[in-house]
């Protein structure tokens, strides 16, 4: 018995390290997370705060341009986080980051010819349209997988899968502390991933379109939810693939 002492302390040491080395990763791992949906979440208040130059009908060039869009994600990025996008190479992980900023850049790039229409107000560019698509770029550059959902969501490509729902209803509980993120590492089609979601509240502009009436139709066409403003709104939920 004595002599498996020695044996059973090393096992213990070698034990606590993985975990030690598996939780800093996932602490690492989780704060990449953040910062890549904090990116997501600029770039769709900048699609907010522009949503009537947007759906200007008098005016064509409207100088909402990819350019425009990636400066003012990067500025903004810098302030709240102290990283500069624009010295990538002293950034830790910038090529997840500027991907992001690059499936940003892109999807404003590629709305030009819609952006910029004549003698059309309301274009269905807005920002749940925005952060779709730019999911859609960000999975082709990094297979990690970002999408803007909720529980009553309008559009069925923002459907919660079982694991969605389950930490929407948990963030649409009073007890949940407000705007705490959801971080947990899972399987994901076999693979191990980390999943992250990030809830958001009803804030005064988003009331024009999910506000009150329940039911009356906002500038979209669709069906307004009755979100009152400091209500739970829906959250951004990233899969990343872990190495
Ligand atoms: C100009 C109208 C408009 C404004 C303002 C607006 N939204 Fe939306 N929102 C929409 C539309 C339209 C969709 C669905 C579009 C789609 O997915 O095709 C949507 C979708 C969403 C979704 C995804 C779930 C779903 O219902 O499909 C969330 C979450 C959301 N909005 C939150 C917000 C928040 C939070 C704000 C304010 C910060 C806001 N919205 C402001 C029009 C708006």
């Amino acid at each position: 018995m004595c002599r498996q002492v020695p044996r059973m302390v090393g096992l213990g040491i070698a034990i606590l390290s993985l975990v030690w080395s598996t939780s800093t990763r996932a602490a690492n791992e989780t704060e990449i997370a953040e910062h890549l949906i904090e990116l997501v979440n600029i770039g769709r208040t900048v699609v907010l705060e522009h949503q009537a130059t947007i759906n200007d009908a008098a005016k064509a060039d409207k100088g909402f341009t990819g350019e425009f869009m990636a400066d003012e994600v990067m500025e903004r990025f810098k302030k709240k986080t102290k990283i500069d996008l624009r010295i990538p190479n002293v950034v830790p992980h910038a090529n997840t980051y500027v991907a992001m900023l690059e499936a940003e850049r892109e999807v404003v790039d590629e709305a030009q010819p819609v952006i910029n229409r004549q003698g059309v107000g309301f274009k269905g560019f807005l920002h749940a349209v925005f952060a779709r698509r730019v999911g859609e770029h960000f999975y082709q550059k990094t297979g990690a997988r970002m999408k803007l959902t909720g529980i009553d969501y309008r559009n069925s490509r923002s459907k919660p899968d079982d694991f969605e729902l389950e930490v929407l209803r948990m963030f649409s509980d009073q007890r949940h502390p407000k705007g705490q993120v959801y971080a947990r590492n899972t399987m994901v089609d076999g693979r191990p991933v980390l999943r992250v979601m990030d809830p958001e509240y009803a804030a005064v502009s988003c009331l024009s379109c999910h506000g009150v009436p329940k039911g009356e139709r906002d500038i979209t066409g669709m069906k307004k939810e009755g979100w009152k403003e400091g209500e739970f709104a829906g959250a951004i939920s990233l899969v990343l693939p872990l190495k």
